[in-house]
């Protein structure tokens, strides 16, 4: 029997660090969690008392954040102490597309993974185990690996000299944004790759609390880290495949709602992921495929990179093409006219914008020159102004001084004097709008873009909207 652990660290308190420990605190009171981040905002927010201040929303989350906070679960920046006292040490910071150098563009920027390596080399006591959760390229256990390894042949001159040892396992976490505390609660499975069965089974000992041990799947430190970037790779094809396919239904009177209910209903392809949209967003599916084309072209698998590659040429053409609909609607020019854009955050239940094809249209739009009222939900002011400023793209109109967009705080706010509104996310409340009274408050003849497939057609039309949603061939 493995010894168990008392102290588990985690350094990145981001969507999968603060989640993923929240669940893990609860299943196991008998455990310390700390939670370690260097961005000192994030972890104040996650220690605020007022729990609508949590850094991310996530269903659920508030609840168990308020079990187990400050009993077993705790959220600071003193890194090297709890890296110090850990036996077990989860590395969940970002990995995202590096932006210069070699590789600029696809490969992955591991330099968080390298220092935090460094970071556990330097201040970790005794034997530790780290367990890769962040998504990484395949082989990156080796490098961690040896950043170790070098700092446990360093005599550092404080008799410290071999007294630490390492074991390194990847366990990659698979939970989604909006349902992240219902996956971590019921995951699919849990993958845990590595060559030590002595840290295996301590980390297994930890899911089997909560978790079907027929779940938990144990492989080799390579085959884990490549199945994550896989499980990715295939879940945006797929969005890919039908939006491709919600282009072919509208030039073909088809409906893509109808074409993806009975394609799904073939067990052999199954019902999930099959919506189509304005294009997969999010902080992962982008950069991962980006890593997996880099990884592929570097083992000179030039076919099978350009293969994955289209799965985001097809998915940035999707946005783009919505924009060419829209514009082309409205007389073929939306120069001063306002639109309305329900949605901001990359899909529905998180305040998470990272990659959100909103952030795209409504950039393109607004360099058509259209006014844009935003609402969402969830996601704040100073997050919209952040993803659409940028040093081509102010605020300002510099012809008038009018703003090129506002925030409204409600959906009638942000529908009133507009010419078209445009669904972006689906978040509940979007699905039963008040088309009669959204049709009196927008200047004739109004418009809806549903890009999310929720509007009722006949209803929009009873009202007098005209209306184009994605994937229908056959709108009267
Ligand atoms: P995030 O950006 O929300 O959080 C990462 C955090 O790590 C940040 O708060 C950052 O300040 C912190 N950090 C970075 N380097 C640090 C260091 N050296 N010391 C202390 N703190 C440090 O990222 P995320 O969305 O939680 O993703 C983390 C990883 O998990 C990524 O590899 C991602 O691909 C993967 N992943 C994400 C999701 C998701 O839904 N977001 C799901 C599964 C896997
Ligand atoms: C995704 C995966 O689903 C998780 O398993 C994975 O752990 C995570 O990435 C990650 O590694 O970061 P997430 O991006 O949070 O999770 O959310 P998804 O539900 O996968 O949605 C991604 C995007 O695809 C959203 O923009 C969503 O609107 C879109 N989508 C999803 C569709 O357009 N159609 C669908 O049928 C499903």
């Amino acid at each position: 029997m493995a010894n168990p652990i008392k102290k588990v660290c985690c350094i990145g308190a981001g969507y999968v660090g603060g989640p993923s420990m929240t669940v893990m605190a609860d299943r196991s009171p008998e455990i310390e969690f700390n939670v370690v981040d260097k961005n000192l905002k994030r972890i104040e927010s996650w220690n605020s008392l007022d729990l609508n201040n949590l850094p991310i929303y996530e269903p659920g989350l508030m609840k168990l954040i308020k079990k187990c906070r400050n009993k077993n679960l705790y959220f600071s920046n003193e890194i090297e102490k709890n890296i110090a006292l850990a036996d077990m040490i989860f590395i969940s910071v970002n990995t995202p597309t590096k932006t210069t150098g070699l590789g600029a563009g696809q490969a992955i920027d591991l330099k968080w993974i390298e220092s935090c390596a460094r970071q556990i080399a330097m201040h970790a006591k005794g034997h530790t185990i780290v367990v890769e959760k962040s998504t990484l390229p395949v082989k990156t256990a080796q490098t961690i690996k040896s950043i170790l390894d070098s700092y446990i042949k360093k005599d550092f001159g404080d008799n410290n000299k071999n007294s630490k040892t390492f074991s390194i396992l990847s366990n990659p976490e698979f939970l989604a944004e909006g349902t992240a505390i219902e996956d971590l609660l019921k995951p699919d499975r849990i993958l845990i790759g590595g060559d030590d069965n002595n840290a295996i089974e301590v980390l297994k000992n930890i899911y089997l609390k909560w978790v079907n041990e027929q779940k938990i799947l144990t492989t080799d430190i390579w085959s884990s880290e490549l199945s994550k970037l896989i499980a990715n790779a295939f879940l945006a094809q797929r969005i890919s495949s039908i939006n491709s396919i919600s282009a072919l239904c509208e030039s073909t009177e088809a409906n893509i709602s109808d074409v993806a209910k009975a394609v799904g209903m073939d067990s052999r392809i199954g019902k999930y992921f099959l919506k189509s949209g304005p294009g997969f967003g999010g902080s992962c599916f982008k950069k991962d495929i980006l890593n997996l084309v880099y990884i592929c072209n570097y083992y000179g698998l030039f076919e099978v990179a350009n293969y994955w590659e289209k799965v985001i040429t097809i998915n940035s053409w999707q946005q783009n093409r919505i924009v060419s609909i829209i514009v082309n609607k409205l007389y073929g020019t939306i120069s001063g006219k306002k639109i309305a854009i329900l949605g901001f955050a990359f899909k529905a239940n998180t305040n998470d914008t990272r990659e959100s094809p909103a952030i795209n249209i409504c950039r393109k739009l607004l360099e058509e020159g259209c006014i844009l009222n935003i609402y969402d939900p969830k996601v704040s002011i100073e997050q919209i102004d952040n993803d659409l400023k940028n040093e081509d793209l102010s605020n300002l109109n510099e012809l008038n001084n009018e703003k090129k967009w506002q925030v409204s705080s409600s959906i009638i706010d942000a529908v009133r004097k507009t010419d078209a509104l445009i669904i972006l996310t689906d978040w509940n409340e979007f699905y039963n709008l008040d088309l009669e009274e959204i049709n009196n408050l927008m200047r004739p003849p109004g418009w809806i873009f549903d890009t999310r497939n929720i509007i009722n057609i006949k209803q929009a039309n009873k009202y007098g909207l005209n209306i184009w949603k994605i994937g229908n061939g056959n709108l009267m």
